[in-house]
């Protein structure tokens, strides 16, 4: 995958801009209403007395929630990760950062994360790169990105429909769960895999864990969808253009993932990403099981305009889940693993 600093630059653009545009958002989120979380009409708690806190890959964070991976390497990600940055800091949430792929052929690129790290202090980050390059890179190339950020676990992207959509080169993926696994044997802090938003299913998070991998962000259908932003991109005569109609509801859903996955959720780290708009999505992905719960498009939104705009996000988010438990009668997250507190799937 190489291309120059101009389309680098132009693709990482036009990918916010389209991320941030209806056209390539699941509008009508089917997967969330299948969920109904049991509502306790005398839940016999103290509402002061719930919490978020929660212990992810062995750090105690204010919240459940976590910055899904978005952007980095190019001129605009800079002012949008020091506004992610400051925002989760302050709220005590886990940041995934977007693609660290520049970094492997610019060590100038790593300079965007210096300031952030030595003035955001109290924050926790996570390290992101594609399995493309890990299959392509030595695990010692890749495990520097983690030293870059001082992150405290790596997460590999899998976004296969996604490559096909930006008209990649490079589409070969065999070997890919041999390379991952030998990084996994290298790697000195935890390593996590995620979808970009078409899902994992049960074969394949199996496969994952059984080569030590940490957690498994299943990133659902049913927000962002990468291939109509790859398609959006190229000329309307394109086979790409004219093919984003055929992958529209291409996929897992988070909700079905995590259904396909209910003998998992107790023994290991399934998280959620993909489609989460409101913190009673992000509660019926954890009644389901899910450990943390990511979201990616609304913190973009609310990024491109300053860190009070995300913190004032993440608080809506959390105020939301915090209200979700209360109403079921529930104090901590953990709980919601051992209690049944959802029922469906209807309709
Ligand atoms: C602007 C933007 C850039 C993204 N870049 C990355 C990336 O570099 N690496 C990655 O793993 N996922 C990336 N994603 C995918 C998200 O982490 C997430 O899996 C997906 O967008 C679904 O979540 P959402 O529906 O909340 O947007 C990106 C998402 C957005 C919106």
């Amino acid at each position: 995958m190489s291309d120059s600093f101009n389309e680098f630059e132009d693709r990482k653009r036009d990918h916010i801009r389209l991320a941030l545009d209806d056209s390539a958002q699941q509008l009508v989120r089917t997967g969330y209403s299948k969920i109904k979380l049991i509502h306790q009409a005398l839940p016999e708690i103290d509402y002061a007395d719930v919490s978020l806190r929660v212990k992810l890959l062995g750090h105690e964070l204010a919240s459940p929630h976590f910055v899904s991976s978005m952007t980095a390497g190019h001129q605009d990600s800079i002012k949008i990760n020091r506004n992610l940055a400051l925002a989760a800091a302050e709220n005590g949430w886990l940041m995934g950062v977007g693609s660290q792929r520049r970094e492997l052929t610019d060590p100038e690129a790593a300079f965007e994360w210096r300031e952030i790290v030595a003035t955001v202090p109290d924050l926790k980050l996570l390290s992101n790169i594609g399995v493309l390059e890990v299959l392509t890179q030595s695990p010692e190339k890749i495990l520097e990105l983690v030293v870059n950020l001082n992150a405290i676990g790596l997460i590999i992207h899998l976004n296969p429909l996604q490559e096909v959509f930006q008209n990649n080169k490079n589409l070969n993926f065999s070997g890919a769960l041999a390379a991952i696994e030998k990084l996994v044997r290298q790697s000195h802090v935890p390593v996590l895999v995620k979808e970009v938003g078409f899902g994992i299913n049960k074969d394949v998070t199996n496969n994952l864990f059984d080569i030590g991998v940490k957690a498994v962000d299943v990133s659902g259908f049913g927000g962002t969808h990468w291939a109509k932003i790859e398609a959006l991109r190229q000329n309307e005569e394109s086979i790409f253009y004219k093919s984003a109609d055929a992958f529209a509801d291409w996929g897992y859903s988070t909700v079905d993932c995590l259904l396909e996955l209910q003998d998992q959720v107790l023994f290991h780290q399934i998280w959620a990403s993909g489609g989460i708009r409101n913190g009673v999505d992000s509660a019926k992905c954890m009644a389901l099981g899910a450990r943390a719960v990511g979201i990616a498009q609304p913190l973009m939104k609310a990024a491109m305009v300053d860190a009070k705009d995300v913190s004032h996000a993440m608080r809506e988010f959390d105020f939301q889940l915090k209200t979700a438990l209360f109403c079921m009668g529930v104090k901590r997250c953990e709980e919601l693993l051992h209690k049944k507190v959802w029922y469906g799937p209807v309709g």
